[in-house]
């Protein structure tokens, strides 16, 4: 899972209305279904892929075809539970942000685990014990059993991305935290905005080194040209990487 948008919710109550947590939990189930296509596309996607001559070891291809697995039982989890809570996935706007920064990213595995493994999937990490926190406020104990489920998870699939971010690096001669660094900078717009969820990050290899005081300067052709049009832009940072119960 990942943290892609800011949910359309309403604030009433402490843990949020049944109504907000609907498409709190929709808006996780759309990321969840861009996750898994995500997994199986770096696996297609860099099939070729070599270091130093090399194609890459076939534990690189076991280890995201279980994140795989594990995002398509995220996803039914979520959608089952919509259908108790008398909804179902698609009554509600689904949007593609996850998949357009996988184009962006297309070209370049570094810059692909870089920022959707350990950009948008560790904000989902950072994200997930605040959405549990309301859930449980909310008495809502089959959906906060559901995020306890998709949160150990989703730091293995930050460890994953870690794990391969820095096994290429090393085998290149790079630093994995400034390549890192240098990746979110060239392939990310806006600031790394916290609180960040250190002591699970660190779980997964990612020490503050690699996101404190972090920002991107990349924009979108699209965004380019709307600045243009409009005379301004996107105000950048990553407030939308995740649906927020609020
Ligand atoms: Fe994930
Ligand atoms: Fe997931």
């Amino acid at each position: 899972m990942f943290g892609w948008q800011r949910a359309d919710v309403d604030h009433s109550g402490k843990g949020g209305s049944e109504k907000s947590r609907i498409l709190m939990l929709h808006a996780l189930a759309n990321i969840e279904q861009y996750a898994i296509d995500l997994a199986w596309d770096i696996i297609a996607r860099f099939a070729e892929f070599e270091v130093d001559g090399e194609r890459l070891p076939v534990d690189f291809f076991l280890d995201w075809a279980k994140v795989a697995e594990d995002e398509a039982k995220h996803y039914s989890l979520l959608s089952k539970r919509l259908v108790e809570m008398g909804s179902y996935f698609g009554a509600h706007t689904v949007h593609a942000g996850l998949w357009e920064s996988a184009s962006d990213t297309a070209e370049s595995l570094l810059s692909r685990i870089a920022i959707i493994h350990l950009v948008a999937e560790a904000r989902g990490v950072d994200m997930n014990p605040l959405t549990m926190a309301k859930l449980r406020a909310a008495e809502d104990a089959e959906s906060t059993r559901i995020l306890e489920i998709i949160h150990a998870d989703e730091i293995t699939h930050v460890t994953t991305g870690h794990r391969w971010f820095s096994w290429i690096c090393h085998k290149r001669g790079l630093d994995p935290v400034q390549q890192f660094r240098l990746e979110v900078s060239n392939n990310f717009h806006g600031d790394l905005k916290g609180p960040f969820n250190v002591e699970d990050r660190a779980k997964a290899g990612l020490t503050p080194d690699f996101y404190t005081d972090l920002r991107g300067h990349h924009q979108r052709r699209e965004d380019r040209q709307a600045a243009y049009a409009h005379g301004g832009g996107k105000s950048g940072g990553d407030e939308h990487l995740h649906p927020r119960l609020t």
